[in-house]
């Protein structure tokens, strides 16, 4: 391993206590405390500084301490025991309430329902679940297969590796949308739902839903509205006057949406929403097993035990924020946006990728110019865009922390910079690639199973002895 590979996963292997066993004498809590301010100072200084696409979407640190505060009050209580902790019903009941009155769950007739879960993964794994038990118990589907565009989320060829279901992905339309004939062509009997995006995570646009959602109830199956990015930002974006296209509870034959409070709702990292249009496929995720030593068994989703903590900070972070500042916020990022766009279309030699609204992704045009060694000098100026692959691109997704005065103006600079240098370096070989997670891959593009083994191995070691 490279030193540059072992000081990004372990630079505190020489400065701090590394422990490989629990010590036999209780840490000193002051002591722990300072080391760990110390770690998260370091780690916050570069989305602090707003040069951080996506991944921070608050940044106020009085607002995260305020939540870390709710959280501790019931961050011992497990949601699991509703009879000891009744606000745990209150909380997640009025989150998925003020998620399905956002998203216009009211336009279902009444129905409407959600769980919330742990994240946008979780989200889409368990909706694709609840798709899978309906067509098997209505319709004996026994080889499902769900159909969506290449750009929709990886998390769902994860569930669906997980849970046996085949993925069918369709080409993209010229305008990197979904291609609405092209998903036709994939559905066939076996065929659970088909799934778009509110917006796509590596584009950032919003797949055209109604014409989707046309087809899937011409074709029987349900329509999953991946809104993880977008869930908590569109209707605000909406609400302060941009053209927003139909994509929620108001287009018919959308069934679903996940939304993330942990992303643009601004609650602290561990909780998404799952939206249903009606109790019927909701109750398809429950799982009830009356024949267990340890008790008759109910449990509506994957978590077994979970914090109370999530759901009072989540319930804490919609109600404080409001909607004046989530709508103020939404004009500041989409603004921040605007002038990110401008300045891509004003280089020679990068296009913006379809026509998005705050998710920002650019690939080259000109073949002297290697987007990846674009990103390697972005890097190197302090800059963390998130980098994708078919085609190479990079992507810079707005947040709040990036709509702090002169941001904007200056990532355009550093651009520009970037691009002089990669036209300058042209044909020799960038250290960045396209890896889901990461600012580039840690040591250029590597085949899958070296990184494989190079970095998730990696990730869940301590500090390897002796470096
Ligand atoms: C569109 C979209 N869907 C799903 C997810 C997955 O969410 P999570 O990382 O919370 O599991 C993301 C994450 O960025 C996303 O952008």
């Amino acid at each position: 391993m490279s030193d540059a590979f072992i000081d990004g996963f372990w630079p505190y292997r020489k400065d701090a206590p590394n422990y490989r066993a629990i010590p036999d004498a209780p840490a000193d809590r002051d002591e722990v405390l300072q080391f760990v301010r110390r770690m998260a100072e370091a780690e916050d200084r570069m989305g602090d500084e707003g040069r951080v696409s996506g991944s921070l979407y608050s940044g106020d640190h009085g607002h995260y301490h305020f939540l870390g505060e709710v959280f501790s009050e019931f961050s011992h209580a497990n949601v699991l025991q509703r009879d000891m902790y009744p606000s745990a019903t209150k909380f997640e009941g009025e989150i998925v309430a003020m998620a399905l009155d956002l998203l216009h769950g009211g336009s279902a007739g009444g129905s409407a329902c959600g769980v919330v879960t742990s994240g946008g993964s979780e989200s889409l794994i368990t909706a694709l679940f609840s798709y899978r038990e309906q067509a098997r118990e209505d319709r004996g589907v026994r080889a499902p297969n769900v159909v969506m565009p290449t750009t929709a989320h990886v998390a769902l060829d994860k569930g669906a590796h997980w849970m046996g279901i085949e993925v069918r992905h369709a080409p993209l339309g010229d305008d990197f949308r979904a291609d609405v004939p092209a998903l036709a062509d994939l559905i066939d009997d076996q065929t659970i739902a088909l799934v778009g995006s509110a917006v796509n995570y590596p584009h950032g646009l919003i797949d055209p839903i109604p014409e989707m959602a046309d087809l899937a109830m011409q074709s029987g199956v349900g329509m999953h509205v991946d809104a993880c990015l977008g869930g908590f930002l569109l209707p605000w974006v909406e609400q302060v006057g941009y053209e927003v296209p139909p994509w929620d509870f108001r287009v018919d034959g959308v069934t679903s949406i996940s939304a993330d409070t942990h992303k643009y709702g601004y609650a602290l990292k561990g909780t998404s929403t799952l939206l249903y249009r009606d109790r019927e496929l909701r109750a398809r995720q429950y799982f009830t097993y009356p024949d267990w030593p340890g008790g008759l068994y109910l449990s509506p989703g994957l978590a077994g035990s979970r914090s109370g903590g999530l759901l009072a900070s989540t319930w804490a972070a919609l109600v404080t924020t409001g909607a004046d500042a989530y709508r103020e916020s939404a004009r500041a990022m989409m603004h921040t946006a605007d002038i990110i766009r401008a300045g891509v279309d004003d280089i020679p030699g990068l296009a913006v990728i379809g026509d998005p609204l705050w998710l920002i992704a650019f690939r080259s045009t000109d073949p002297d110019i290697d987007i990846y060694l674009v990103n390697d000098h972005l890097k190197r100026a302090g800059w963390r865009l998130n980098s994708l692959q078919l085609p190479p691109a990079l992507h810079f997704c707005v947040t709040r922390p990036n709509t702090a005065p002169g941001v904007a103006e200056a990532f355009v600079d550093a651009l520009r910079d970037a691009v002089d240098h990669a036209r300058q370096h042209a044909g020799e070989p960038a250290e960045s690639g396209a890896m889901y997670g990461f600012g580039g891959t840690p040591q250029g593009n590597q085949t899958l199973n070296q990184l494989m083994s190079g970095v998730l191995d990696a990730m869940h070691e301590v500090a390897p002895e002796g470096v």
